[in-house]
């Protein structure tokens, strides 16, 4: 048996040792993006396998859809073969997932991760033509629906033009909320008056950590500037204390619950943020540099609910010390922490603490 995960495009490696050192998978094909790993020999139960791939989509940092696989196939009579693939594998299918690797860096030549329209009409044909149309959910046939609870969800990805695979993976109540979407990929769009490209980052952080951020909560962004983010927290009617020497975009600072400290957080009174509930930071610098930051905050502020805040990891040799990064959150007292490579995170990770 094979499973496929999708990544961002370079985290091949680092998906093929994760997923090894969870699993002693070894990585089999793979194009940027795209990774597929052959199971021991000796695992042949279907339900055992299924526990592993909701186990890994939990657990990866890097992994962003985990199927298994049911074969590759070419775009020659694509939706027969597809079906043909189901009907001889013992799962019913409930809704249909379209995708395509991904084939640069976010944000590299403009491109976003994203589900292409040009897919819509694949996945209408799919499920037209579904030879068990009374498992289908009702709302299946409508494209790119977000995945329920319970669902079985066949996953069609395109990985060349004229290469496809077919796998499917499970909707369990503790999935994380990015199983729920078409190639992991919250639908979400930068808005025109978005100071930044960082506000789909955290954006999708909120959703992804289910952060309550309510009205009139207050918050606090490091590394603020040009206000993306800010703009988030803004979004949900909190007040925003945005800490950043550089400068922030007319229109969030215009924003009455804003409020701009012009200057570095090591230099910023700590007095000015001592009642921030929600933290956000996204400071440009090593994550060593970022954790003392938050440590020192962790130990000063005694209200703070949570804390999302990226890693940069300019050297991906960074990535071996997660674990101590994450050894050291725990000491600030949060019972729960999640980090994840976001899909609208670049050479970075999220870490959600509550
Ligand atoms: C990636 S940008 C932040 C983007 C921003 N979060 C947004 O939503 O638009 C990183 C920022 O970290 C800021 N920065 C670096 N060191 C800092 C420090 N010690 N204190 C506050 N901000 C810092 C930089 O000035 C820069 O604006």
């Amino acid at each position: 048996m094979f499973i496929f995960i999708s990544c961002q495009v370079g985290f091949e490696r680092i998906l093929r040792e994760e997923v090894g050192e969870l699993y002693q998978f070894n990585g089999a094909f793979s194009l940027p993006g795209f990774v597929t790993f052959k199971t021991p020999d000796d695992l042949k139960s279907h339900e055992s396998i299924r526990k592993i791939i909701s186990d890994i989509a939990n657990r990866s940092i890097f992994a962003r859809t985990v199927s298994i696989s049911l074969g590759k196939l070419s775009s020659d009579d694509l939706v027969k073969s597809v079906w043909r693939l189901v009907s001889q594998s013992q799962y019913f299918i409930n809704r249909i997932h379209v995708f395509c690797r991904d084939r640069f860096v976010p944000g590299q030549h403009g491109f976003e991760p994203c589900v292409p329209v040009e897919l819509k009409e694949l996945h209408g044909c799919l499920t037209a033509s579904s030879p068990f149309p009374k498992f289908l959910s009702s709302d299946a046939g409508q494209f790119n629906q977000p995945a329920i609870c319970g669902e079985t969800v066949l996953d069609v990805v395109r990985i060349e033009d004229d290469l496809y695979f077919a796998g499917v993976h499970f909707v369990t109540d503790d999935a994380p909320v990015h199983v729920c979407y078409s190639g992991g990929i919250v639908p979400i769009q930068l808005p025109a008056n978005a100071a930044s490209r960082a506000w789909l980052k955290f954006e999708e952080g909120l959703w992804w950590s289910k952060f309550q951020i309510g009205k009139n909560s207050c918050c606090l962004d490091i590394g603020a500037a040009p206000g993306g983010g800010s703009q988030v927290l803004l979004s949900r009617g909190a007040n925003v204390i945005g800490i950043d020497p550089a400068k922030i975009a007319e229109n969030v600072l215009a924003h009455p619950n804003f409020k701009h400290i012009r200057g570095r957080i090591n230099q910023t009174k700590r007095s000015l943020y001592k009642n921030a509930q929600w933290i956000i930071a996204d400071i440009n610098a090593a994550p060593k540099y970022t954790l003392d930051v938050l440590d020192d905050i962790a130990k000063y502020n005694q209200n703070i609910n949570g804390m999302l805040f990226t890693l940069k990891l300019p050297q991906l040799n960074l990535i071996k010390q997660i674990p101590n990064f994450i050894k050291q959150i725990k000491k600030w007292g949060f019972k729960n922490i999640k980090t994840k490579q976001l899909v609208f995170n670049k050479q970075e990770i999220m870490i959600a603490a509550k």
